[in-house]
């Protein structure tokens, strides 16, 4: 069997043997295909990325038909089980999970490098109390890259290990300063005798004891979804880490582009998002209103549907069983009952299956981060702490993969032709600029 596809232009009646590897062809091979020789050469037309691999990764697996997830070939759910989130943070920058040895490395490097600089405290002193978080910790994490401008030296294995230890160790000590500052509190130092998560919820929630003491049943719930929101191969958060990491843009201001785009409401935002729609549904009686006017394309059901997994979503599956060992120490959440109908009329509605849109992992994190007691906006802060770990390591095989240049995407222009100046008394107002703003 010949390995390639042959395709033949009935512009010019010529056929090309375009080769096929690891099940895909190389876009820049159709560029020979031309229908005069000064012609550009044929492109793909591909919005939004639906059916185009920008990279080879050894890093996440994801079988959306079948729902699988792996992070360096470990199937989620085992991870789930068996690992703390550092472990698991190893292993995707490392590619390995670490002996004990390794690990205790590890974590001492990791939790030494949490403290923020005392200027950094300043700069997130300047946002308004009722800033949002997220808004907070993308410009933290932005601020971070003048406190260390040696990050730029990107080509240095060394150096690139020191900022993603800095990057995974400050994280969430940047996320509970951004949740103290907007309840008013006063900053928390980091202990390094409690671990990654222990450590971040002290910093969250210690008041005046001497020594803060996590409940050890909320703060697995909080690691294990940690574990499941650390990688996901190439989503739009991790697409922008590594489009802006192939200008060589410092690790800093590479991951505060990835979280900028992990906060809006179609990626990280959308668990925020499902709070919001159970509060405005408000009652389990009023569920089959509230699908009806998402069938009728009022809007949609946030917390459901995903670009790759259209069988179901495994991480939402771990979370169903995480919810349920959380609520028995936290008390339920008044609006399961709501989620739960939801649930249980979508995937039996016709819509839903016809399109197959299932719950995904957004569906019931809102749900436990509210449990533990969060507040909604805190719930994206919350998605972008283990998710640093995957951009870094993502970042890191792009910036060592030989075949990767600066990403430049090509577009087909649909403007004017070639037009001559006009002056601005001769100019007339066309319909496309009519827009008035309110003052
Ligand atoms: C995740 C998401 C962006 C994926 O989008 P996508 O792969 O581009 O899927 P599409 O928008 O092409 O959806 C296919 C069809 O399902 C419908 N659909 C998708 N998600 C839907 C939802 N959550 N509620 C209702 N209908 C939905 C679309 O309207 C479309 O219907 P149509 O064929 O009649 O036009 C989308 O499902 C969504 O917006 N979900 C809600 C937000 C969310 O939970 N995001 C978190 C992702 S982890």
């Amino acid at each position: 069997m010949n390995n390639s596809l042959k395709v033949v232009d009935e512009r010019t009646a010529t056929s090309y043997d375009i080769p096929i590897r690891d099940g895909a062809i190389r876009a820049m091979d159709l560029r020979q295909v031309k229908e005069t020789p000064d012609d550009f050469g044929l492109l793909t037309y591909d919005p939004a990325f639906l059916n185009t691999a920008s990279c080879r990764s050894s890093i996440t697996y994801i079988d959306g038909d079948k729902g699988i997830l792996r992070y360096r070939g470990y199937p989620i759910e085992q991870l789930a089980e068996h690992c703390t989130f550092l472990e698991v943070a190893y292993l995707l920058i490392h590619g390995e999970l670490p002996t004990q040895e390794q690990m205790n490395e590890w974590f001492y490097d990791v939790s030494h490098h949490t403290m923020l600089h005392e200027t950094t405290k300043k700069f997130l002193e300047g946002f308004r109390h009722d800033a949002h978080p997220m808004g907070m910790l993308v410009s933290t994490v932005a601020a971070l890259s003048t406190v260390y401008p040696e990050a730029r030296d990107i080509h240095d294995p060394a150096n690139r290990k020191h900022q993603i230890l800095r990057l995974i160790g400050k994280m969430p000590t940047i996320a509970a300063y951004t949740y103290r500052h907007s309840v008013g509190f006063p900053y928390v130092y980091p202990d390094n005798e409690l671990g990654y998560t222990e450590n971040f919820m002290n910093m969250l929630w210690k008041m005046v004891e001497p020594k803060y003491m996590a409940n050890p049943t909320i703060a697995r719930a909080l690691d294990i979804l940690f574990i499941l929101h650390a990688d996901h191969e190439q989503n739009c958060s991790t697409n922008v880490m590594r489009s802006v990491g192939s200008s060589h843009a410092d690790p800093f201001l590479s991951t505060a582009a990835a979280a900028a785009a992990l906060s809006g409401p179609l990626h990280g935002g959308a668990n925020e998002e499902v709070l919001r729609m159970l509060d405005v549904i408000g009652s389990k009686a009023n569920v089959p209103a509230y699908i009806e006017k998402v069938k009728a394309g009022n809007f949609k059901l946030m917390g459901f549907g995903h670009r790759v997994y259209k069988n179901y979503d495994p991480r939402a599956r771990i979370i169903k069983w995480a919810a349920d060992q959380l609520f028995q120490v936290t008390g339920g959440n008044a609006k399961l009952d709501i989620a739960l109908e939801l649930e249980r009329i979508a995937l039996s509605d016709e819509y839903f299956i016809k399109r197959k849109l299932y719950p995904n992992v957004d569906f019931y994190s809102g749900l436990m981060y509210q449990a533990m007691g969060f507040k909604p906006e805190m719930f994206t802060v919350l998605f972008a702490i283990p998710r640093t770990a995957g951009w870094l390591a993502q970042w890191q095989e792009l910036v060592e993969d030989p075949e990767q240049k600066i990403a430049r995407p090509r577009q087909i222009y649909t403007g004017y032709d070639a037009r001559d100046f006009v002056p601005m008394t001769q100019r007339e107002i066309t319909a496309k600029v009519k827009v008035k703003v309110e003052h």
